[in-house]
């Protein structure tokens, strides 16, 4: 009997039982390191165009309100959700905003998930380029195309995958950083070193004050290795689906830490990177001599490196989106810029640290 169906017809055609298509996702993406962020008039010139920014970030940048087209947003986690996608979109489509048009996103790693998530679901994809404000965006949110908003209490639980056409990160957003978000960003960066190579352990090692201080050549010197670091890694994996979990070093038990702790995200994904460095050294892959200079370094920043896992942390990571059955996908380190990613019970790490 011939279905009606389309799907089914096609299916029962013999001489055609299967029809496989693919297209590219893959865009490339320019990234443009110490330059001034108004580059980007000139990268989208002629073109029609809307600007994501915060009130926040406006407060130490007042000439963002003169930005064309401009929708400014309360960045907080609060805010990260679905109510401010439709928001940004109503003012879309009131400023006639279509899909030859662009989107820039100018603010930290919220305004930035928000701005790629609308870019990409808004008429089916329009355009967009970012402009990092914070540390921790320039040298890691902005960077490998996951956009997104948090669901309840779900974080980033819906996104998608887009890049930009290009990103902009001028370091001179950084000096206006409360020192809490500076040192949040540190953290990544020390992440960076580790999964990375020697060289950038040596820069951090060698100019911990100037770095403390902001000194504007390292600040950009360190975010290009982070970034160099980033776009190496997520090229080989741009799906998240094998080499791209070392990029989570530190950040299983970190954020665990994190949510119990109520401590900055950078802060507590240091205090992941000792935990997973001292496991490291128990399970003989890392030299203890190596471990302690990874320590020292984190010390001299002047993070408190303690933590104390119990049963809250066992639960946490329990319901952690890298595990699969009772094991999880844990970065260790064998040495520096040598990550390696194990699966492992989860019980057998929390007995290693209690
Ligand atoms: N997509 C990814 O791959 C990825 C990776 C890491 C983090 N993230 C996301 O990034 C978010 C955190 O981002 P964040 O740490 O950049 O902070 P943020 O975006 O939460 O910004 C923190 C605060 O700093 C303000 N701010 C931004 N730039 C400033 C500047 N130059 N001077 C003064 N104040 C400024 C903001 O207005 C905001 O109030 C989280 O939602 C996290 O989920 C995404």
């Amino acid at each position: 009997m011939k279905s009606h169906s389309p799907t089914m017809g096609f299916f029962h055609n013999p001489t055609m039982q299967k029809k496989e298509y693919s297209t590219s996702r893959s865009t490339s993406t320019a990234i443009y390191i110490n330059h001034d962020y108004k580059l980007y008039k000139e990268l989208v010139a002629n073109k029609k165009l809307a600007v994501i920014s915060s009130q926040n970030l406006i407060k130490s940048y007042p000439e963002i309100s003169n930005e064309k087209n401009l929708i400014v947003i309360d960045d907080t986690e609060r805010n990260k959700n679905l109510k401010s996608v439709e928001k940004i979109i109503e003012q879309l489509l009131e400023l006639g905003i279509d899909r030859s048009s662009y989107i820039i996103g100018i603010g930290g790693g919220i305004v930035c998930d928000i701005t790629g998530f609308v870019a990409h679901i808004f008429m089916r994809g329009v355009r967009f380029g970012l402009i990092p404000t914070t540390l921790l965006a320039m040298s890691d949110a902005a960077i490998g195309g996951k956009n997104g908003v948090n669901f309840r209490e779900s974080k980033n639980m819906i996104g998608s995958f887009d890049n930009p056409d290009f990103i902009i990160a001028d370091s001179k957003f950084v000096q206006t950083l409360p020192e809490s978000q500076y040192m949040s960003g540190l953290g990544e960066i020390i992440k960076y070193a580790l999964i990375g190579n020697e060289k950038i352990f040596s820069l951090l090692k060698n100019n911990t004050r100037e770095i403390l201080n902001r000194d504007s050549t390292l600040l950009d010197e360190i975010i290009r290795d982070a970034i160099i670091t980033k776009t190496e890694i997520v090229e080989k994996d741009p799906d998240d689906k094998s080499i791209r979990h070392i990029l989570n070093f530190g950040h299983t038990i970190g954020h665990s830490i994190e949510i119990i702790e109520n401590i900055p995200h950078g802060m507590a994904v240091v205090k992941g990177i000792v935990a997973a460095t001292e496991i490291s050294v128990k399970m003989q892959m890392l030299d203890n001599n190596i471990a302690e200079q990874i320590k020292q370094l984190i010390a001299s920043f002047g993070y408190d490196i303690s933590y104390r896992l119990g049963e809250k942390h066992l639960q946490l990571l329990c319901n952690d989106k890298k595990k699969e059955d009772s094991d999880i996908r844990f970065v260790l380190l064998e040495d520096i810029g040598r990550p390696i990613i194990k699966k492992m019970p989860i019980n057998e790490i929390i007995k290693m640290l209690i």
